[in-house]
């Protein structure tokens, strides 16, 4: 029987509003559809999810701040902070545990401004582009780090 690692997803600005953002990016699903696909791609793999989802910067970096300790990785989409919001790179390394970033869209393929990602250089994998699916894609990146990092 494998170990269940807890893993936190933390969505976080403008991301409470799938389901009325542009489909051609994002999808048709809403939050809650999303957190039903994930939660069910954590069974799948084992994994004990729980979500965050917030608006305010400052809120973000806090939930980062108790990560560790409380979880064992996350994954990330931080929505339109990825590209500018250096907090959340510092709140990370506080945080201390392994993290995969993933986005819905393909970032590449968007305004040159979508290109950066502050969070990237702390994450083991950068997933973008492959829709609901690269959530399931993240834990397995995450799920696999995981169980190289308990030497199994
Ligand atoms: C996003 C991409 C960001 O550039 C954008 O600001 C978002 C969502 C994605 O999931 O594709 O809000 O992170």
């Amino acid at each position: 029987m494998s170990i269940r690692y807890r893993v936190e997803v933390l969505h976080g600005v403008n991301l409470d509003q799938l389901g009325k953002r542009d489909p051609a990016h994002y999808g048709g699903l809403d939050l809650p559809g999303l957190e039903r696909l994930i939660e069910g791609y954590g069974d799948e793999l084992n994994l004990a999810i729980s979500f965050f989802q917030s608006n305010h910067e400052g809120a973000y970096v806090e939930r980062l701040h108790r990560l560790g300790g409380a979880f064992d990785g996350a994954l990330l989409n931080p929505g339109a902070w990825t590209h500018y919001a250096w907090s959340l790179h510092d709140a990370l390394e506080v945080a201390g545990v392994p993290a995969v970033e993933v986005h819905l869209s393909d970032l590449a393929a968007r305004e040159p401004w979508r290109r950066q990602s502050v969070i990237a250089p702390l994450c083991i994998e950068t997933i973008s582009g492959r829709g609901v699916e690269g959530y399931r894609d993240g834990l397995a990146a995450l799920r696999q780090a995981l169980e190289t990092q308990a030497g199994g």
